[in-house]
């Protein structure tokens, strides 16, 4: 499927809801020039906002191609970034393990989504990550991305996701000036703006794009839901709270996270979906307690000949965090800068009210 179908795909879901403003969007077609992901370049957001998933690898999916991590087409903006790109070390927390262990506790599904896109942060959406899971229509969708059995995404149910992160490239702008250089072709697509004019910002937006990437951090990740009933998982909260993770006893973690608590315990998933390392979370993350057998990531905790077989087990195949701004520093007339804001705005407020 190429990125035209995709957008038609997403654009048709849509239709119901925000008839007026797709009439608008899709009046124009996109010039991107690639699909990079690299700092600098820009990115529409609008165009596919809910289905980010499509074109970002984030979440685990069940397909062949696992070739790409992002193919969302991008613009080139900006001159000579390479003084302004910094390439953060991040200290390996772990022994040998280059990434980070952690665990959410989400009383609703909608915190369970906020959590799973924790590390997505786009200027002027205040949820970002419905981006990405506006287009998760149904419940079956939402429980085959979260690991979970369908069953589990109705009710009062609560939820602890526990994610285990490899990273590997990190990358990352530093503050953009504000005679930041733009391309040549730049100058052309901002000639295109007339302060009054909605379309003609809807088609810069479209040619060009809303955002450009700040930073972003690849890799690859472990993930798994732990379902509760609400007492229970408010029991398990305080009591991490007030104790906090290391001063609980092994079998006191291990309860919490074995079904004589949870509800139901969703399957390990891999946030590229590389079938590999899914069967070796398989095998070697199996418990067996008591009368239970079931996978846990929790089996990693501590174990540092766990992790670091992970940690080369872990490619470089999924996008884990992603920072976009708003492209307002092209703008260098204050008039055109405020009007293009304007409109942004208003267009980012009705697609996060239509969600
Ligand atoms: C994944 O897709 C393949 C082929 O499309 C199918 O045979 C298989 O059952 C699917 N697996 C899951 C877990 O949906
Ligand atoms: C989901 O859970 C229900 C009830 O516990 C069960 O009947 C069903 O087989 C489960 N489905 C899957 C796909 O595991
Ligand atoms: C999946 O991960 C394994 C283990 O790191 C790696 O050897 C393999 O190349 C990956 N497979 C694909 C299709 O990317």
């Amino acid at each position: 499927m190429n990125i035209q179908t995709l957008s038609r795909v997403a654009v048709a879901a849509r239709m119901c809801s925000r008839a007026l403003l797709l009439v608008l969007l899709t009046a124009f077609v996109s010039a991107a020039d690639g699909d990079k992901l690299q700092v600098g370049q820009s990115m529409d957001i609008m165009s596919r906002y809910g289905y980010l998933g499509i074109t970002m690898r984030v979440v685990a999916r069940n397909e062949s191609d696992t070739s790409w991590i992002f193919r969302e087409p991008t613009y080139d903006v900006f001159a000579n970034l390479d003084p302004l790109t910094v390439h953060p070390r991040r200290s390996a927390k772990s022994g040998s393990f280059n990434g980070e262990f952690h665990m959410e506790f989400c009383d609703n599904l909608r915190q369970l989504k906020q959590a799973y896109f924790r590390d997505f942060a786009f200027e002027g959406l205040d949820k970002p990550w419905q981006a990405f899971t506006t287009g998760w229509s149904s419940p079956e969708t939402i429980a085959r991305h979260m690991g979970i059995n369908s069953s589990f995404v109705h009710g009062d149910y609560c939820y602890v996701l526990v994610r285990l992160s490899r990273f590997w490239d990190n990358v990352k702008l530093s503050r953009l000036p504000n005679n930041v250089n733009l391309l040549e072709n730049m100058a052309e697509e901002i000639e295109k703006i007339f302060v009054g004019d909605v379309a003609s910002v809807l088609m810069f937006t479209r040619r060009v794009g809303t955002h450009y990437i700040n930073s972003f951090v690849t890799g690859n990740s472990l993930y798994q839901v732990f379902v509760y009933h609400k007492p229970i998982y408010l029991r398990i909260r305080e009591r991490l709270k007030t104790r906090g993770i290391k001063n609980l006893s092994p079998v006191e973690l291990s309860n919490f996270f074995s079904p004589w608590y949870a509800e139901h315990i969703g399957q390990i998933q891999v946030a590229s979906g590389n079938k590999t390392v899914k069967h070796w979370a398989t095998n070697r993350l199996r418990v067996h307690y008591y009368i239970f057998s079931y996978t846990s990531l929790m089996k990693i905790h501590g174990d540092t000949k766990l992790l670091s077989d992970l940690n080369g087990l872990l490619q470089n195949e999924a996008l884990l965090q992603l920072d976009l701004r708003s492209l307002t520093p092209v703008f260098k007339d204050p008039v055109k800068r405020e009007w293009f804001n304007e409109i942004l705005d208003n267009y980012l407020n009705l697609l996060e009210e239509n969600s």
